[in-house]
């Protein structure tokens, strides 16, 4: 029986590309979303991909949403927690609510994916989780402190819960990207963007794709020593 894989906000950006290239390789692949279904269906149009609306801040959502892919396609084998948001802002014009929002998507999300899917991983003897850090959270930004935060976080609970799936087959890693061509870093200002791009030594944003064959090895099954990991996938921007 072919793996199932969920990849959270995986019909934009570089959920997409993941999604796209996890199916190449033989995967079933679920690509959640949050709300916009007009991008769900084009993608959906465009790939074959099966999409499935639920947002990954909500714990409960989470629950129900895994168990509907686990009765459609089988039980899950792989998640790559990939949804993510920013609500960009200077401290003193950071609102609590972006602070919590940026924390209980971004972060949230891979604990609520981690309950709804790791214990069958355990049980089953096998299983891959992918989370997508930041270059932000392995380096700081100004502006950031909520996504910083997020994402930071993001790489601990990957060194964590590696340590509760190793014995089990269950490989935990997670993939910090720098500023890559999608909608969210099309977001920043330009002139901001483009001294942000002048500092990467390879000169340009990375493609989704680029971000995608980081996780399609993770996913592997050549990659079963490799857990706890962070693959920094950056242009040079950051050196850990
Ligand atoms: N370091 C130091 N000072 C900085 C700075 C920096 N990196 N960036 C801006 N400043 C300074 C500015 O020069 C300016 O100073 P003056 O008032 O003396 O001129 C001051 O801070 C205010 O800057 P802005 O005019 O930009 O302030 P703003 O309130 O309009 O906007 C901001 C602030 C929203 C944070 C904006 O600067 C911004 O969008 N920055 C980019 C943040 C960013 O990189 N986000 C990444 C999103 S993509 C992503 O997150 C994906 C990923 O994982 C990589």
């Amino acid at each position: 029986m072919t793996k199932v894989a969920i990849v959270t906000g995986g019909t934009r950006g570089i959920g997409e590309a993941v999604s796209v290239m996890l199916k190449e390789l033989g995967f079933t692949v679920a690509a959640n979303y949050a709300g916009n279904e007009e991008r769900a269906q084009a993608f959906t149009d465009r790939t074959g991909i099966q999409t499935f609306r639920w947002n990954v801040g909500d714990h409960e959502a989470c629950l129900d949403g895994c168990n509907e892919v686990a009765e459609k396609l089988g039980p899950i084998d792989i998640v790559i927690n990939n949804a993510g948001i920013t609500r960009d802002g200077i401290l003193s014009k950071m609102s609590f609510d972006d602070w919590n929002e940026v924390m209980r998507i971004n972060l949230g999300g891979c604990f609520n994916m981690a309950k709804a899917t790791f214990a069958g991983m355990r049980e089953r003897g096998w299983g891959r989780i992918v989370n997508i850090g930041s270059v932000n959270g392995q380096a700081g930004q100004y502006g950031q402190v909520n996504y910083a935060a997020a994402k930071s976080g993001i790489h601990g609970f990957t060194k964590a819960l590696a340590q509760e799936g190793a014995k089990y087959g269950v490989t935990v890693n997670a993939i910090a990207p720098g500023y890559v061509d999608t909608d969210m870093v099309s977001a920043v200002p330009a002139p901001v963007l483009e001294k942000i791009v002048g500092k990467i030594p390879v000169g340009r944003l990375g493609q989704a794709p680029e971000i995608a064959r980081g996780v399609a090895f993770l996913c592997s099954e050549e990659a079963a020593f490799i857990t706890g990991s962070t693959l920094s996938i950056n242009g040079g921007q950051h050196m850990y």
